[in-house]
């Protein structure tokens, strides 16, 4: 598989077949993964994985956890401008009526969202953590490794969702994978084969034009 044909063909999938994947699979795709670049080749990523057994006991644990957990950091802006405001909100809507969600059914939109904390049924998974004592520079880098595995785990045959919604849950998260206190939750990763039949895979994501984000002087 080509380069550009992995950019293009990677999309966030949202419903995985129930169908396992070996450790040794994930491992080699992190090995490559880190051939990312980053700033003063820090590697600043830190990574827990799960899977089979351990996202059957990991899954077991966050069913059990009762207590209330505090964000690790905002996911948006607060007071989010445009054009990045409407970005945001017809993704949420496309997804939604692809599903026959209406606007006003929050239940439904709670349920879809909730999917998010069983890794929309897949089978394996990591979280990716950064030292507390790293700032936007190093998150940046944290972002490449991850594209980086995407596209990989797309030429893999394997698809997944990054997933910032694990960082509403870093107590719990920490906990379970016995992670340093010096880190910090970034987001998870869902990695899996992707369910063809599932709706909520059937969604294309739009791209603003590029004149409105690049120019050239
Ligand atoms: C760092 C990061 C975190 C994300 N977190 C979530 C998430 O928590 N839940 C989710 O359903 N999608 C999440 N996404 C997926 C985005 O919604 C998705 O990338 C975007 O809508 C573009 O769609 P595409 O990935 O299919 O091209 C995340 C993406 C990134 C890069």
């Amino acid at each position: 598989m080509k380069v550009s044909e992995a950019v293009e063909s990677r999309r966030s999938i949202r419903a995985f077949l129930d169908k396992p994947i070996e450790n040794s699979t994930i491992e080699a795709l992190l090995e490559k993964s880190a051939r990312a670049a980053s700033g003063g080749n820090l590697q600043p990523w830190r990574i827990s994985v799960i899977n089979n057994e351990s996202m059957d006991k990991f899954l077991e644990f966050q069913k059990n956890w009762t207590d209330p957990e505090t964000p690790e950091y905002d996911i948006y802006p607060k007071g989010l401008k445009e054009p990045y405001k409407t970005s945001r909100f017809k993704v949420g809507m496309d997804m939604y009526s692809l599903l026959g969600i209406g606007r006003e059914d929050h239940e439904a939109r709670t349920n879809q969202m909730l999917e998010n904390f069983i890794f929309f049924g897949a089978p394996a998974a990591f979280f990716c953590f950064v030292d507390k004592q790293m700032g936007k520079p190093q998150w940046s880098d944290l972002g490449m490794f991850l594209q980086t595995f995407m596209l990989l785990a797309q030429e893999e045959g394997l698809s997944t969702c990054a997933q910032e919604a694990w960082s509403m849950k870093p107590e719990s998260v920490k906990e379970f994978c016995n992670t340093e206190e010096d880190l910090m939750l970034f987001c998870g990763m869902s990695i899996g084969y992707e369910d063809k039949d599932a709706k909520v895979n059937q969604l294309r994501t739009e791209r603003r034009p590029l004149e409105e984000w690049a120019s050239f002087i």
